[in-house]
């Protein structure tokens, strides 16, 4: 009798364009707390954990040498534990010659010394874990760096017993005997995968930089010398686990000529050569077996170049023994070109087709054993905000930042957040020059567009970089409105230029703000914890694919059938409707959880929301 009453209570209240359905206050540390017994108590911590990616250059500088340092992180600890972040993932900070920003490593067990030194990751294990958060590392062993001694011995003889821990081939030579590489491929950064080793007269194999030659896991001994060298070694001194930079490039397929996409280039698009190569599962269950489970620690792999969910499940089903998550690349991809050539030529898209990704890759691990991972953001990819939000006005730029976040807190899957997507930081300047962009990828495809003599291509590239280099999301953390943003102190020159806008864009700008971007990331990192039936672990249903405004989904908890979350988020510019939440939660009390819009109305008309431009909000019906 009450269900009855209460129902058709709401369902006139909701019915009534006048009226304003209560939002739930959740209180997130008292009255809706989360419920232990929800069903997924045995689930393991990292799934519905807060990963946050700290880029430890561009983080916190401690001693003003305009680079940033593990002191700086540590004395961040707690804004990122306030934040609601529960490990903290740090991008490589060992000994490094820096080609490649630290993803060229020369020695596994030592730390760049501008980052400090290995009694300072000793002080952020011992800070994180005292704050019951967990540390893990960025393990980078596709390759070393050419300043690795295993390459230094390598290279040094053919008989050298490290010969084999790289991959070295022959050359070729044509008819009128003009030296070429072993086989035709191009690298990530452009140009081609071998370079030519004058003293051993043979080629070495690397996928990334020159400075960054492949190792060979083909051979048995380099294996267990990278697990030894390199996991064990940090995982004896507390690190939680690893986020495993190329995972799926370690076994190669052969060494044949790919087929020549790009007529105009010597160097042909290659991946399929060395991803998900004959050995990988095996070369991943063995690093599982000997290292990650025995320790039990987390790990997250990089998994380029694999669309297909029939590709990604073997790697992170649970009875597999491989990975316990991967990053796959299809949403945070959009607006690129391609993975090789013509990544930095910007193909603009519609909403439905970050709907249909968003859709393949949340239903995918649906009834398998098989776990995933959100994210929209990392130190490869520029600013959400800027690609996917509007930063046309302070305003939109706002609200689009909030809407963001609540796509991504209502996903299933482990969440990860980059360093200041929080506080909604942006793409650098239009106006800036090519010489602010310092990563190796960026050099390289603006170099080659250059070397084409085809201005339009040039002209395209710089257009394409503007929206999409790896840069964006490397520029100096923006604390506060002090010179050089509170990142390195004042007189110091930042390794990166800093921000024009960082006088309205940071955190102490926001800390004490209600409505802030930060602070709604804080409430809605929390709600994501107490719904985590319904945001973590809940099935995802699609609302009106070919909608270009609204994005629109269901959450259902899966182990309670009928406990549902409506997620509708304006996408545009304009005001627009929501689809029937009435009907789509079957009549039953439509809740609103929270809304992005922290004033004005939130009316329903008829059963659907009216959402102001770039408003996002979820109802639920428990
Ligand atoms: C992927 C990393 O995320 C990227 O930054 C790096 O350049 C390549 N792997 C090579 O290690």
């Amino acid at each position: 009798m009450y269900k009855y009453l209460s129902y058709v209570l709401t369902i006139s209240m909701l019915l009534s364009t006048t009226s304003t359905p209560e939002p739930c206050t959740h209180d997130t540390m008292g009255s809706i707390t989360w419920d232990k017994d929800d069903g997924w108590a045995g689930e393991p911590y990292w799934k519905d954990a807060v990963f946050y990616q700290v880029y430890p250059s561009s983080f916190k500088d401690s001693n003003g040498d305009g680079w940033g340092d593990l002191p700086g992180l540590i004395s961040k600890i707690d804004y990122l534990h306030e934040l609601g972040v529960d490990v903290i993932w740090v991008s490589p900070i060992f000994e490094s010659p820096q080609k490649d920003m630290g993803y060229d490593v020369s020695d596994y067990q030592k730390i760049y010394e501008p980052y400090g030194s290995i009694q300072d990751v000793d002080n952020l294990l011992r800070e994180a874990h005292r704050r019951d958060m967990k540390v893990i590392l960025d393990l980078v062993v596709n390759h070393t760096s050419q300043e690795h001694e295993w390459f230094k011995e390598s290279r040094s003889s053919k008989s050298n017993p490290k010969r084999d821990w790289y991959i070295w081939k022959p050359a070729r030579y044509d008819s009128n005997g003009v030296r070429h590489p072993p086989t035709n491929w191009r690298g990530y950064f452009a140009g081609p995968t071998w370079t030519w080793d004058e003293l051993t007269q043979e080629y070495y194999l690397h996928l990334y930089a020159p400075d960054q030659p492949d190792l060979n896991w083909e051979n048995e001994e380099c294996r267990n010398a990278i697990y030894e060298n390199t996991m064990l070694f940090w995982l004896d001194r507390g690190v939680d686990g690893f986020r495993i930079d190329t995972v799926n490039k370690y076994s190669k397929k052969g060494y044949t000529d790919a087929p020549i996409t790009d007529p105009t280039s010597p160097h042909q698009s290659a991946p399929e050569m060395w991803c998900n190569g004959p050995r990988i599962h095996e070369f991943i269950h063995e690093m599982n077996r000997k290292v990650l489970a025995p320790y039990g620690a987390v790990s997250v792999g990089e998994l380029s170049n694999t669309p297909h969910p029939h590709q990604v499940i073997p790697y992170v089903s649970a009875a597999a023994q491989e990975l316990d998550m991967v990053f796959e690349f299809s949403v945070i991809r959009l607006g690129t070109g391609n993975i090789l050539g013509p990544k930095y030529i910007y193909q603009p898209f519609p909403l439905s087709k970050l709907k249909s990704l968003t859709e393949k890759w949340q239903t995918f691990v649906a009834g398998t054993d098989a776990w995933t991972t959100v994210f929209i953001e990392n130190h490869d990819n520029a600013r959400a905000v800027s690609r996917f939000g509007d930063t046309s006005t302070e305003e939109m730029w706002k609200r689009s930042a909030k809407t963001i976040a609540l796509w991504q807190i209502t996903l299933t899957g482990t969440l990860f957040l980059y360093q200041g997507q929080e506080i909604g930081m942006t793409n650098m300047p239009a106006s800036w020059g090519i010489e602010e962009y310092k990563d190796v990828e960026s050099s390289g495809f603006y170099a080659e567009a250059v070397d084409s003599g085809d201005t339009e291509r040039v002209r395209k590239t710089l257009h394409g970089l503007s929206h999409l280099a790896r840069d964006h999301s490397r520029i100096p953390f923006q604390w506060d409105g002090s010179a050089n943003a509170g990142f390195t102190s004042a007189g110091a020159e930042p390794w990166m230029r800093v921000h024009d806008e960082y006088r309205s864009i940071n955190v102490a700008r926001q800390r004490d703000d209600p409505d802030s971007i930060l602070s709604f990331y804080k409430e809605v990192l929390k709600l994501r914890k107490q719904h985590r039936e319904v945001l973590v672990f809940g099935t995802f249903e699609l609302l009106d694919p070919d909608n270009e405004a609204v994005f629109a989904y269901v959450k259902e908890d899966s182990k309670r059938p009928g406990k549902k979350a409506v997620v509708v988020l304006n996408m545009s510019k304009d005001q627009q409707m929501g689809p029937d939440i009435v009907s789509i939660l079957d009549g039953e009390m439509p809740q609103l959880l929270i809304s992005t819009n922290s004033e004005g109305s939130l009316k329903l008309s008829n059963g659907r929301p009216v959402l102001r431009a770039w408003e996002g909000r979820v109802y639920v019906n428990y």
